[in-house]
């Protein structure tokens, strides 16, 4: 197949297309470098051995999108580019609409004029809020509590309007829970500009005594020990989803969305022990205030993924947390 992956120098992004490269297939990448390096495209060569054609532009510039399907024969597109940091979409909250609304609208647009009608939408599963029970199944209510979880849900509901509007659509959601992890190359992985927001990266920075220690969001939770839980996924296993869901999108019509997680969850504690175990090092910690917005515990019900795209995550939390640390160590 022949893909056009926006966002494709990202995390998740650069994992897919090394995995669709290795897979034989053809890739075209669109990224702005908003929050990825252009030697990303370089790693990615030097872990597959093959190119990908990358332009850097914005997915908001229509008469770039234009030349590239006009110059391409493209038969799906997977759409990763967008802002994805909750806190600084609740500071510049129109920075997340504009970039995550009007990159898929015109995107959308000129899938449309160049008949091609087959996307994956990397969603998240921020749009299921606090859910009610768990494990989180696909039909769950959905409902979010800051921009960027809205950007999300309202792309899903264009995306779904435009299937029903149009059969020739193909569509699959992906609703990812908490990727972690890198390539086990140490080439490319995640590399958060700053003080990181979300847990693995924090717990790697303390690690190699960048930051002193990691501040525990709450222990009162109704949890095993009290700490949140989440369920981590390798970003390998995730990339291998999007190969999974773009030959479902390839082969059929409407739209749908799977959750991709491992179902297992694991609690702020457990995943602080397991890091040090598995990397020997320490990870030093205190207990903090609760985290507003945060929730008890979220994890995923992977069967429908597994039923519908015959995917499904293989990576232990060993390999999260090795593969974590060893990006780190290769590239501080
Ligand atoms: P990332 O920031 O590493 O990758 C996104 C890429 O898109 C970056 O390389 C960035 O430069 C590019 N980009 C942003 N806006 C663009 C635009 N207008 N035009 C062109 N390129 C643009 O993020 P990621 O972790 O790889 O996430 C990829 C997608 O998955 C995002 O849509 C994100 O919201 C979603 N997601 C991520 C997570 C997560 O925890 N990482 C969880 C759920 C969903
Ligand atoms: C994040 C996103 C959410 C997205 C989800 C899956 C935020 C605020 N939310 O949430 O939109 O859908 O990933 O990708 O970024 N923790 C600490 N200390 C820290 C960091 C985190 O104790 O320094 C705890 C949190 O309270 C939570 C767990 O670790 O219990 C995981 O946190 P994080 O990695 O931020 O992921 P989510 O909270 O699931």
């Amino acid at each position: 197949m022949n893909l056009l992956v926006t966002g494709g120098t990202g995390f998740i992004g650069s994992h897919t297309v090394v995995e669709l490269l290795n897979n034989g297939d053809e890739v075209i990448i669109i990224d702005n470098l908003s929050n990825s390096k252009r030697e990303v495209v370089d790693k990615i060569k030097e872990i597959t051995k093959r190119e990908a054609i990358f332009y850097e532009g914005d997915v908001r510039n229509k008469e770039l999108l234009q030349s590239i399907f006009q110059k391409h024969k493209i038969d799906v597109v997977i759409h990763f580019a967008g802002y994805k940091a909750v806190g600084e979409s609740v500071a510049k909250p129109l920075m997340y609409y504009d970039n995550n609304l009007i990159s898929t609208l015109c995107l959308c647009e000129v899938m449309n004029e160049y008949k091609v009608k087959k996307m994956v939408f990397s969603s998240s599963a921020t749009v299921y809020g606090n859910p009610k029970s768990l494990p989180i199944k696909e039909d769950f209510p959905l409902s979010t509590t800051n921009p960027y979880g809205e950007t999300k849900l309202m792309i899903e509901k264009i995306l779904k309007d435009l299937a029903h509007a149009d059969k020739e659509w193909s569509i699959a959601i992906l609703r990812y829970f908490n990727p972690i992890g890198a390539h086990e190359s140490g080439l490319i992985g995640e590399s958060p500009n700053g003080i990181p927001n979300n847990l693995m990266p924090y717990i790697v920075k303390v690690a190699i005594h960048e930051l002193d220690h990691l501040n525990v969001f709450g222990n009162d939770y109704d949890t095993i020990d009290g700490t949140g839980v989440r369920d981590y996924i390798h970003v390998v296993d995730l990339a291998k989803g999007h190969l999974c869901a773009a030959k479902k999108v390839f082969n059929s019509h409407g739209v749908d969305a799977y959750n991709l997680g491992t179902g297992n969850g694991y609690s702020v504690l457990q995943m602080v022990k397991k890091f040090e175990e598995v990397n020997h090092v320490k990870v030093k910690y205190e207990i903090t205030q609760r985290r507003a917005g945060d929730i008890a515990a979220c994890y995923a019900d992977p069967s429908y993924a597994y039923q519908q795209l015959g995917w499904k995550a293989e990576k232990t939390l060993d390999d999260m947390c090795r593969d974590s640390y060893h990006f780190i160590q290769k590239n501080n």
